[in-house]
């Protein structure tokens, strides 16, 4: 949200600085709207710890089941892992070119075809970034103007929020409620207007796990023409939905020309450290986002990209079947938390479960989330973790769980959990 910045003289500042300037000197800078974005600016200023870092910590003191963070707990496929070691030997280790490896941009443009239909000039529509973070960062930064609206759905993955402050934009959302997480149409239609430069769509979704149907995908589409709007969309968990199809939003009539694609290697392929991700669009949307990107990392992960490639490439089967064993794994978790006394939604895709914590007696998902530890030794974390403050309290009884995790260890979560509902 776009403020008018105050001067020295205001008074908030001055009380502000107060706090700091015993200690530091002040700082200033577009880290204060980052952090209010996020909804991470405290108010005395400073900026508060995300809630995933403290229920990471909170896991490793405790020696508790960390179904908090969404990062599996199992390397990716084999060749994969030895087409970057052979990389790496094969001496791909200087900067790689600025939009990509040829190599990867190729397997994209041939996953992009082969599982869509889409048709992508490697060359000129398709961008590798340091991950699907970056690729919304630079798409952000490089689409918005400050003070143009920004619409997502709410709960929103943070990075979102922290961006768009970064940006200077304005955000506006767009509540996706339990039990299925769907939007409201009409809330839909109300929340786009002439304002709105972006709409920013991601599907399957973190953290509810909702996958949208072509119904609300194309609604946007038709928004987006309307109010002459661009939509981003963050596909990173494309390849796992349950019983339901993906659909690229790119893929509709009269969407292409105005939507920025993003996803990544690290769900995918369950090498979250890699940091590999790309975007796609029309050559010139592509253009305008590199003259930032340019300047965020230049360029990334050399040996990496080829082994990406070769993950692209693999066949039908390591996508259906990864599919498959992601909803094994969201089964027993989910039969798991309904044992314990959870009210839970099950999820369509990605790699998480929402759970009401109301039926056990807690009302605050936060707090629940700190106890946790203690009353069945896991992890999770609040869904008020991943809406704007003034939100939160709708969303206050729920807690997300990652089940991207071994079977066995989601047992021994489940059996764990059991012990809530002997309380
Ligand atoms: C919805 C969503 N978008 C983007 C990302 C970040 O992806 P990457 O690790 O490729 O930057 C994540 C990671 O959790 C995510 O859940």
């Amino acid at each position: 949200m776009i403020e008018p910045r105050p001067c020295r003289g205001d008074s908030l500042e001055r009380m502000q600085d107060s706090f700091h300037t015993e200690h530091t000197p002040i700082v200033s800078g577009a880290w204060r709207r980052t952090a209010r974005g996020a909804g991470l600016l405290t108010e005395d200023g400073s900026v508060a710890a995300s809630i995933f870092a403290e229920m990471s910590a909170l896991a490793a003191r405790t020696g508790a089941i960390n179904l908090g963070q969404g990062f599996p707990d199992e390397d990716g496929p084999a060749e994969v892992l030895e087409a970057a070691r052979q990389a790496i030997s094969d001496g791909m280790n200087q900067y790689p070119p600025g939009r990509g490896q040829p190599t990867l941009l190729d397997a994209i443009a041939r996953h992009q075809q082969r599982f869509y239909g889409l048709t992508l000039d490697p060359g000129s529509e398709i961008l590798v970034t340091a991950g699907a973070t970056e690729a919304l960062a630079a798409t952000i930064l490089a689409l918005i103007e400050p003070g143009d609206e920004v619409v997502t759905f709410e709960p929103f993955y943070d990075a979102y929020g922290g961006l768009i402050g970064l940006g200077g934009g304005i955000h506006r959302t767009v509540p996706l409620r339990a039990p299925d997480f769907q939007p409201d149409l009409d809330a839909l239609r109300t929340a786009v207007t002439d304002r709105t430069r972006l709409i920013i769509v991601n599907d399957p979704h973190n953290p509810t796990g909702a996958v949208f149907p072509r119904e609300t995908l194309e609604l946007i589409v038709q928004l987006a023409h309307q109010h002459d709007a661009l939509i981003v969309t963050d596909e990173v968990y494309e390849h796992l939905t349950f019983g339901v199809p993906h659909i690229p939003i790119a893929t509709l009539p009269g969407a292409w020309e105005r939507t920025v694609t993003i996803s990544s290697g690290g769900k995918t392929f369950s090498l979250t450290g890699w940091k590999v991700g790309w975007l796609s669009a029309p050559a010139a949307i592509v253009t305008a986002i590199l003259a930032v990107k340019q300047f965020l990392t230049f360029v990334n992960a050399a040996p990496f990209q080829p082994a990406i490639a070769v993950g692209l490439d693999l066949p039908d089967s390591y996508f259906s079947g990864s599919a498959a064993e992601m909803k094994g794994k969201r089964d027993v978790l989910a039969t798991g938390l309904r044992a314990a006394g959870f009210a839970i939604s099950v999820p369509q895709g990605s790699y998480f479960i929402v759970a009401d914590a109301t039926p056990l007696g807690f009302t605050d998902g936060a707090d629940f989330c700190r106890r946790l530890p203690e009353l069945a030794g896991v992890v999770a974390v609040p869904i008020a973790a991943f809406c704007s403050p003034a939100h939160r309290a709708e969303y206050a009884p729920l807690v997300r769980f990652a089940y991207c995790k071994k079977v066995g260890l989601l047992e021994r979560a489940s059996a764990q959990l059991a012990a809530l509902s002997r309380r």
